[in-house]
């Protein structure tokens, strides 16, 4: 009945380690001038590929539910669904400045890091502000049936990056990503 939940956790879990990783390379972007472009591309790639079409649209269709079963306590949520726009909109602005500097346009670095960093804010008060009120709300008041609207609403996809079916354009730099998170695990 909450797979569903598990599933979205699951999915934060992914993003925050991808946040690391993204900091990691505006900090280097920062202080060196280094950029691995088809690391942040991809990191901007894979939100508008599976996070926009997948884990929003799933967390858009749980709202609604609760906002029919108790819609006081969906308002005190605050709108998470101008919040889903706002994070695809940054995505794309990050992946078509990445995309800008490849082609060698004109992009103060600043720019770059400003942006990245608004990113990474909103995410993760977005994802603390879900794991915190929105999912133990929805587990109280969601039934049976809401949960099975949901799945037919929004059925499952493949993560393309951590799924078991990683999709060829995300490979070439996700090895880096799990060598990173080794390397972070041992400290
Ligand atoms: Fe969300
Ligand atoms: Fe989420």
């Amino acid at each position: 009945m909450t797979e569903a939940l598990d599933r979205l956790r699951e999915d934060h879990a992914n993003i925050l380690k991808l946040l690391k990783v993204l900091e990691h390379q505006i900090n280097a972007f920062e202080t060196k001038g280094d950029l691995d472009q088809d690391i942040v591309g991809g990191i901007a790639e894979y939100f508008l590929t599976y996070p926009d079409r997948f884990h929003h649209p799933k967390e858009d269709a749980i709202f609604r539910k609760i906002a029919g079963r108790a819609p006081g306590r969906a308002a005190d949520l605050g709108d998470l669904l101008s919040e889903h726009e706002e994070i695809g909109r940054q995505s794309y602005q990050l992946a078509e400045t990445v995309r800008n500097i490849l082609q060698e346009a004109v992009v103060p670095r600043n720019h770059l890091v400003e942006l990245a960093g608004e990113f990474m804010d909103l995410q993760r008060r977005h994802l603390q502000r879900e794991e915190r009120d929105f999912f133990p709300l929805a587990r109280e008041v969601l039934t049976a049936e809401d949960w099975a609207a949901v799945e037919v609403e929004i059925a499952d996809q493949d993560d393309p990056l951590f799924g078991p079916s990683g999709e060829a354009r995300f490979q070439a730099w996700a090895r880096d990503i799990v060598n990173w998170d080794r390397m972070e695990a041992e400290g």
